[in-house]
């Protein structure tokens, strides 16, 4: 087992989701690497209703069964690449809810972003890098953008261009390296 443990988050639980595809693919692209273990959180996985919490997540205070399951999953992570639809030039409602339920479990931790849409996410990922850094999560500069018109066959299948697979190894190295730091600071 490495050092480190770091969470692939689906952002999309929409029937027929093109978002299980790109995280699989990042997943199988993390094989091998030595200094992490990668684990997919699947958000489907994690049903949280509208936020129901009475206390602000940064008080700590959660009352619900499923907050405290989410709170637990996320508790063992050191970082996260958080995969993420574009949608109506955002992320998905589904994982900004998520995010919202917690607080600490994030604090001072990685995060890389992975985006995909017609013009490739970004505008869903420059949204989750503000939400990103109230939580204290200190989120690298590589990013992956996988357009419909380049990554995707017939708009549907998910096939990457090849040098997606290069960045994606820029996108590991820049997590895993912020993700041991923060481990000291949290220590
Ligand atoms: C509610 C909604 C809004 C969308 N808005 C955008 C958008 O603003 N820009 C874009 O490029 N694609 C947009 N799309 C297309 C999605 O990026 C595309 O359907 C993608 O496959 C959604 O991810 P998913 O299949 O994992 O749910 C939108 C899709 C939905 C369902």
């Amino acid at each position: 087992m490495a050092d480190l443990k770091i969470a692939v988050i689906l952002g999309s639980t929409r029937p027929g989701r093109n978002g299980k595809a790109v995280a699989d693919w990042v997943l199988a692209q993390a094989t091998g690497r030595t200094s992490a273990d990668y684990a997919l959180v699947d958000l489907l996985d994690f049903p949280l209703p509208h936020l129901d919490e009475a206390a602000p997540a940064s008080m700590g205070q959660y009352a619900n069964g499923h907050t405290k399951a989410w709170a637990a999953e996320i508790a063992k992570y050191d970082g996260f690449i958080f995969v993420t639809p574009e949608y109506n030039h955002s992320t998905s409602g589904v994982l900004k809810n998520a995010i919202d339920y917690l607080y600490a479990e994030w604090n001072n931790k990685a995060a890389g972003f992975v985006s995909y849409g017609g013009l490739g996410g970004a505008r869903a990922i420059e949204h989750l890098r503000g939400i990103a850094s109230e939580l204290q999560i200190a989120h690298v500069r590589q990013q992956l953008s996988f357009s419909f018109f380049t990554d995707f066959e017939n708009f549907s299948t998910f096939a990457p261009e090849p040098r997606h697979g290069a960045g994606a190894g820029v996108l590991f190295d820049q997590v895993e390296s912020w993700a041991g730091a923060l481990k000291t600071v949290r220590g």
